[in-house]
């Protein structure tokens, strides 16, 4: 029970990596506030956590608008009286962000909007929150496209600066007892992922499975695409105490992807 008595808020928590994240933290004794766009994903979710003997609650947010992130942040803080870690998950693909010169302002604005705008509405609220609490952590969800020539600008100019404001918070709120950290997946077997593959016309073949769907002729050093829990796994560390002097890190879980 390494996150018995702490609160965490987890956007993104419907679907994929953060449903995962929301599960594990709560299944390790967490408190959770599910926050995600999609209002059935995010009350399943909240569900299973309550079906599993734990406590949740959900809050329907668009992360990219700021009234919505500031009230789910006082919602959390309301029902449950605490929070101590945020997980900035919630992100967005869009098949139109390619070529630079054919890209839109609109892709542009939407896919910063969400990716980054949001994970800036939610540190700024919410990091006061854990501060009154003694202290937390923040967790982040960045990319290897964050890291690497993605082929997409719009999405990788979020996950980077995504990488930049995170160490920066980190800089920011050490004293307080906030740590702040990166995780940069790789391919995760996710709906986000099956959207790329769909887009694409691919399926997950034993071939494709092998390779990032963002950089298709690099190999990964593990051999198949990286499981939700096994960000969560990671996440989990991050938030809870056994990481008590690491902040402003990035951590790939990439099969070794970023490093080739
Ligand atoms: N799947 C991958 O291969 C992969 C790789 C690297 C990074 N990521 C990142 O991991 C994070 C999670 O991705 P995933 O693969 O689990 O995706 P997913 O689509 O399964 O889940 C993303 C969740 O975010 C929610 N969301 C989207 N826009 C939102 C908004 N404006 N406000 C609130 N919620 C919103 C969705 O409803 C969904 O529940 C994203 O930030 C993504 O960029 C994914």
């Amino acid at each position: 029970m390494r996150l018995e008595g702490r609160v965490a808020l987890v956007t993104g928590a419907a679907s994929g990596m953060g449903r995962a994240i929301a599960l594990r933290y709560a299944e390790e004794g967490a408190s959770v506030c599910v926050v995600d766009i999609d209002r059935p994903g995010g009350e399943l979710v909240t569900h299973m956590i309550r079906d599993l003997g734990g406590d949740a609650e959900f809050v329907q947010c668009d992360v990219s608008i700021r009234e919505q992130a500031s009230q789910a942040v006082a919602a959390t803080v309301r029902r449950f009286g605490m929070l101590h870690v945020l997980v900035n998950d919630a992100g967005i693909y869009d098949p139109a962000d390619g070529p630079i010169e054919y890209l839109s302002e609109q892709t542009w604005d939407r896919v910063l909007a969400v990716n980054l705008k949001g994970p800036f509405y939610f540190c700024k609220y919410a990091i006061p929150e854990i501060v009154t609490c003694g202290g937390g952590a923040v967790v982040n969800i960045s990319s290897t496209a964050g890291l690497t020539a993605s082929d997409r600008p719009a999405y990788g100019a979020s996950k980077g600066a995504l990488i930049a404001m995170t160490r920066a918070v980190a800089r920011q709120y050490g004293a307080d007892n906030v740590r702040a950290n990166v995780i940069c997946p790789g391919p995760i077997d996710t709906p986000l992922r099956d959207r790329i593959l769909e887009g694409r016309g691919e399926q997950d073949s034993e071939q494709d499975s092998e390779q990032d769907p963002a950089a298709p002729s690099v190999p990964l050093m593990i051999k198949r695409v990286g499981r939700p829990e096994e960000v969560a796994d990671v996440a989990l560390f991050l938030a809870s105490d056994d990481a008590s002097y690491i902040t402003a890190a990035v951590y790939p879980v990439d099969g070794g992807l970023s490093a080739l």
